[in-house]
């Protein structure tokens, strides 16, 4: 390989994960297999300045504000990941980086951010080593991204996405995202919405990082880890089929058994907030009176995610939305995705 000076953009969008990873082994093995939808809208943009030749070292912006924390944690990363990418120590970097949805609005900024610089390194390994096939640059960029964050790897694609190695997906791996089979699913779960009500804007009380590591010494973890993995084959028939019902039952039962493993943990945690507690029981009454199919999952943190399809009932629901919950967020904040594939 030649490196040379160069700089790369790159776009990566977020996702929100239907059976949820928490827990994993070394090197960023998750402990059971995970699904997510890639948000298409809520994206982090990245521009990735390479001087080559000059100590290695990282600066990072965002929006336009020096981040050296975050600067400490790529460079890192890339002493991480020299051993996939044998130029990388050879050079400088300036990183600025722009998300697309409002900051620490609890949108996994690292899961788009670390799917964003993945790329970039991709594009400057196109630049220094030769092209490759596609197919295989998103392939290691997801094995790259999933090096940052385990998330992540799973946002270098667009609709449903696997990470972890399940029998129940053919081609499916521990170390790298796949796409779900396109035929495998019914056209229902193809066209959602996922409207993200800001219930909480501040930082949370516990990372990821910390939260993944509290499973190591949960009494509950092995099961759970079973769970999850066995929540694949009932997975697979609902999206097969287009059973919506079971598919709110099975997504909610998700969230909240991650949430559950947060405080079963020792010392125990909950980044469910009042707002959190009253949005879930708001739509568990909208559901009973009204039938309609309009449902939540949670990520790490206090913020909803409000998921309904977009077919004939969808007014009704934004309506209620608007009515109901949006006196639930903070300043009434809600960031509206359509995931289209
Ligand atoms: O990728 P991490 O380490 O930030 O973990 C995120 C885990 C959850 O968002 C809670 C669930 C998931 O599968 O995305």
């Amino acid at each position: 390989f030649t490196i040379h000076t160069q700089t790369v953009s790159e776009s990566c969008p977020s996702n929100i994960a239907l059976i949820k990873y928490w827990g994993k082994y070394d090197n960023q093995i998750p402990a059971n297999p995970s699904v997510s939808y890639t948000l298409n809208h809520c994206k982090t943009n990245t521009s990735m300045e390479f001087l080559a030749n000059e100590p290695f070292s990282v600066q990072t912006f965002l929006a336009g504000n020096e981040e050296v924390k975050f600067a400490e944690k790529i460079e890192k990363y890339f002493r991480n990941i020299e051993p996939y990418l044998p130029w990388i120590l050879k050079g400088k970097y300036i990183i600025r980086t722009e998300n697309t949805f409002p900051h620490s609005s609890g949108i996994a900024s690292s899961a788009s951010g670390f799917g964003a610089i993945a790329k970039c390194l991709m594009a400057l390994d196109e630049e220094f080593s030769g092209k490759t096939s596609e197919e295989e640059s998103l392939k290691k960029a997801s094995f790259l991204a999933r090096l940052g964050s385990g998330s992540a790897c799973r946002s270098l694609y667009n609709g449903l996405i696997v990470w972890g190695e399940t029998e129940e997906v053919e081609g499916s791996s521990d170390l790298f995202a796949v796409q779900y089979p396109d035929a495998e699913i019914h056209e229902i779960f193809k066209n959602f919405n996922d409207w993200v009500l800001l219930i909480h804007e501040g930082q949370k009380s516990v990372s990821s990082t910390v939260g993944h590591g509290l499973m190591n010494t949960n009494p509950y973890a092995e099961r759970r880890f079973q769970e999850a993995r066995e929540n694949f084959v009932p997975m697979k028939e609902i999206l097969k089929k287009g059973d919506m019902e079971s598919f709110i039952k099975l997504v909610e039962h998700e969230a909240l058994t991650l949430h559950a493993m947060m405080m079963m943990s020792d010392p125990a945690f909950i980044l469910m907030k009042t707002g959190t507690l009253e949005v879930i029981n708001k739509i568990w009454d909208f559901r009973r009176e009204t039938g309609l199919p309009l449902f939540f999952t949670l990520d790490a943190g206090a913020n909803v995610h409000l998921l309904f399809p977009s077919n004939g009932s969808e007014e009704k629901i934004k309506t209620f939305i608007e009515r109901e919950l949006l006196q639930h967020t903070q300043k009434n904040g809600v960031v509206k995705d359509v995931m289209r594939f």
